[in-house]
């Protein structure tokens, strides 16, 4: 009963018209559809997205598209989501299996006997995939029938889920850190029998290039608002082409029923917009281009917020000066702050801080009153964060989080510097975030020299991929979590005081292994504590994954075992486990080293049970 009712929910929320009575449609073939519910109940009980990937094996992008699924599937617990196939030619079960075995798929698949999965699911394609949050509500889905076969399926999907799953993918056409991607060219007959180029389109004007529907009213919005400042405030210093993915007849419909002054081509074959990999289906999808032709923005969607910003970027970009547009009673967000202070935006890119919020959603925490206050911007604060509500460019430790509000902030905006703060102000600021539970040894003056803007690696020397390499801090690892002036003492310098937890540490791996070992593969770092610092390895009797290795160096703790604060042992007894703790098992259990590590099952076999 409790199966089918889950089921019942899930399919619901999988159909789009609500009211459909889905559970009332019978018949329901009970084993897969039983399956297919038990794997969406696990898979919300852990706090997991997941992708229910379906596909016919005789689908001639399957392959390709299957090769993403299993490319993607290492990597789902880093990402916090899970896969599972569900193959739809249910009357040849062994030519599915051939086909999984052909492709070294080892990610679960079910197989739809008799079609009912694929009704449930509302799929009318023989290739595609539905993404459902951790509530088992469809937030995304892809059908292979809508992307053209002249298209890399593959490129299309990896980047829309990765979006989506807070993957660091990024699309090539996205600029990077001030390296900003050549635009595609293309010459183009537009629905009014022009004949457009682009290249001579930006050669002297910043163009605006937006991929819409004519059908879709978000895309009238935004060409409404554009149009209004190619009539008005940017009259003839920035040019639009609109790129329409219904046919010509219907676009030169729209353009005269909106009155549209600029140019729009009909691609209905997605023949241009295809070269754009930041595309992947959702629209409004518009890129902003210098006049040299190069990709200086990329903006999908369009909320009414994005406005200002819009104006202020091709303000800039048509080389005019820039009025700072910030919201006057509330909090702006780094997009605006990043048109004039673009050094400081790109070394702020470079710290946790603006990652923050993702930290929350691979946690499947970003809706938890209990966790978003340090990982946004302005919360519980007049015109901040507001849980469930956004707005999304509000996520994030933005630049408000720690100049306040840039209406009272930005010199330009307020009319009149602002005061700064001394050292006492910031560590104070900092520390109503990075508290003694939720940051390990915070080390004021360390962790200040880390986000002071001055602090920024040579860009100059480094190309895209090094940029890309710098953003993504998945596969960092850092050689010592432990801020700590203590030495290390060794696990044998614990155990008359700690006999409970040295007993049950000696029944975990940690406890035997050794830096020679086969496993090492030159990673002497993951089998021994305290590696290269005062006291530890490689000094005798320290391999091993030991006590220190998760609480840091023991030496003044073994002097003074009633001590607290920095330079003492740490407790890990905190509040939130994955703001700490996690941070000390990635440093060995990283991206790189162990892809499959699951923190949240894997610190239940570390902790000590209560002796
Ligand atoms: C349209 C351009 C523009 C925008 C947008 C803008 N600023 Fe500024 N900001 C300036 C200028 C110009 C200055 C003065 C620079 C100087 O004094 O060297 C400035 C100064 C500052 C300063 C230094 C203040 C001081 O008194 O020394 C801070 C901090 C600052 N801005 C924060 C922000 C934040 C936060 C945002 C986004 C919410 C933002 N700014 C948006 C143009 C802008
Ligand atoms: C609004 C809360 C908040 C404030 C204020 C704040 N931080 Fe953070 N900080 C965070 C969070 C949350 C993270 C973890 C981000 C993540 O998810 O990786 C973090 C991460 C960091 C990191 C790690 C960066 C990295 O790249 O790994 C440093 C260093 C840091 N903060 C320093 C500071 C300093 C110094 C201040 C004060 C000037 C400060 N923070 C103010 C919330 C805050
Ligand atoms: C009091 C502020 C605060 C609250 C509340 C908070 N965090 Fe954090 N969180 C931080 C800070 C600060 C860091 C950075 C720790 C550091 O680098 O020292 C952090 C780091 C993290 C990280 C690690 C990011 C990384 O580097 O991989 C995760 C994950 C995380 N928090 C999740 C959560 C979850 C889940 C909750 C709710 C249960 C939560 N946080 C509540 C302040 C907070
Ligand atoms: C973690 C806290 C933190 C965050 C987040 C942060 N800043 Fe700063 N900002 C600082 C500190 C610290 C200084 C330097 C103050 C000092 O040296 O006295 C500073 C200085 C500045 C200045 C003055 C000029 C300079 O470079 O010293 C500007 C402008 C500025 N920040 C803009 C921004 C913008 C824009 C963002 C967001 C993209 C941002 N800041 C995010 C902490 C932060
Ligand atoms: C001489 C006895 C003694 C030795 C040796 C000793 N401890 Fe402790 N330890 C204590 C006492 C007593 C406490 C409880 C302190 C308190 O609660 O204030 C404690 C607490 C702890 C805690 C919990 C701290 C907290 O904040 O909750 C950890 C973790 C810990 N010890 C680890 C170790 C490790 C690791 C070693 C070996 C390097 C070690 N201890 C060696 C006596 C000792
Ligand atoms: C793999 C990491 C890891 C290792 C190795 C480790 N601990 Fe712990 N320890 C933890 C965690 C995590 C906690 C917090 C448990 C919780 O929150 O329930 C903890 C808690 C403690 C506490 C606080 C009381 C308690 O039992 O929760 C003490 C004392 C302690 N450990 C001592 C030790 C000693 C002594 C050793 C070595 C013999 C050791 N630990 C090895 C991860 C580790
Ligand atoms: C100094 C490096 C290091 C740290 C820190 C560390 N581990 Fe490990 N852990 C290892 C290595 C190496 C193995 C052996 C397996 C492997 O190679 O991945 C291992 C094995 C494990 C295993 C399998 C153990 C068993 O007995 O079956 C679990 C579970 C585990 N670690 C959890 C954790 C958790 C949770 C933390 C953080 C509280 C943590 N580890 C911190 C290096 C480390």
């Amino acid at each position: 009963m409790k199966k089918q009712m889950l089921l019942c929910a899930m399919a619901f929320s999988l159909v789009c018209c609500p009211g459909t009575p889905v559970c009332a449609n019978p018949p329901v073939s009970p084993s897969a559809a039983d399956e297919l519910a038990a794997v969406v109940s696990s898979v919300a009980l852990k706090g997991s997205r997941l992708v229910l990937f379906f596909y016919s094996i005789d689908d001639a992008r399957s392959p390709d598209a299957a090769a993403l699924m299993q490319q993607l599937y290492p990597q789902r617990r880093q990402y916090n989501f899970d896969i599972a196939g569900i193959a739809l030619d249910g009357a040849r079960p062994d030519a599915v299996r051939l086909f999984n075995a052909e492709h070294g798929i080892t990610f679960p698949v079910l197989i739809d006997t008799d079609g009912t999965l694929a009704r449930q699911l509302s799929v009318e394609s023989t290739l595609g995939f539905v993404l459902l949050n951790e509530r088992s509500q469809r937030i995304g889905f892809r059908l292979a029938s809508n992307t053209p076969a002249h298209m890399n399926l593959r490129q299309q999907w990896q980047a829309y889920l990765s979006a989506l799953l807070d993957m660091p993918y990024v699309p090539a056409d996205r600029p990077v850190l001030g390296l900003n991607p050549a635009a595609p060219s293309f010459e183009a007959v537009c629905v009014d029998g022009r004949k457009v180029a682009t290249s001579s389109l930006h050669r002297r004007k910043p163009l605006a290039l937006v991929i819409f529907s004519p059908r879709c009213f978000n895309c009238i919005n935004e060409l409404n608002f554009l149009n209004s400042l190619y009539t008005g405030e940017l009259k003839d210093r920035f040019e639009i082409l609109g790129l329409s993915l219904l046919d010509a007849e219907q676009t030169a419909a729209c353009m005269r029923d909106n009155g549209y002054a600029f140019p729009a081509i009909a691609d209905p074959e997605w023949r241009i917009v295809s070269r754009f990999e930041s595309f992947t289906g959702p629209v409004p999808c518009a890129f902003f281009i210098n006049t040299r032709g190069a990709i200086e923005y990329v903006h999908i969607g369009f909320p009414e917020r994005a406005k200002d910003v819009y104006r202020m970027q091709l303000r800039k970009l048509a080389g005019m000066e820039n009025p700072p547009l910030l919201i006057k009673d509330g909090y702006s967000g780094e997009q605006r702050c990043m048109i004039c202070h673009e050094k400081q935006h790109a070394q702020w890119m470079l710290t946790g801080h603006a990652s923050a919020f993702a930290s929350l959603q691979r946690k499947a925490q970003a809706n938890n009153p209990d966790c978003i206050g340090c990982h946004v911007t302005g919360y519980g604060s007049p015109g901040g964060y507001q849980r469930g509500h956004g707005p999304p460019d509000l996520e994030n430790v933005q630049c408000e989080s720690c100049h306040g509000p840039g209406y009272q902030s930005c010199s330009a905006y307020a009319g009149r510097k602002a005061g700064k703060k001394n050292a006492v102000q910031w560590r104070e600021l900092c520390t109503g975030c990075h508290t003694e539970k939720e940051s390990l040894n915070f080390v004021f003056s360390r962790r200040f020299m880390q986000v002071r803007h001055s602090a920024m690696p040579d860009l100059e020397a480094l190309d895209r991929a090094g940029r890309i390499a710098l953003l993504d801090r998945t596969g960092r690892r850092q050689d010592n979590p432990f801020d700590n002036p203590a030495r290390y003492v060794g696990a044998d310098a614990c155990r008359a005081c700690h006999a409970g937890q040295y007993r049950h540490w000696l029944s975990t791996a940690h406890a035997s292994l050794q830096p020679d070992s086969a496993a090492d593969r030159g990673k002497p770092y993951r089998f021994v504590t305290g590696i290269n610092a005062a006291g530890g390895y490689p000094e005798e009797g320290r391999t091993g994954v030991q006590c220190e290795a998760c609480h840091g160096p023991g030496e003044r703790h073994v002097q003074q075992p009633e001590a607290k604060g920095h330079g003492f042992i740490v407790g890990l007894g905190a509040e939130c486990p994955s703001c700490v703790v996690e941070q000390i098992c990635r440093s060995c259990h990283g991206a790189a080293d162990d892809p499959e590590f699951d923190f949240d099952r894997a610190i239940e076999r570390v902790r000590h049970p209560a002796s």
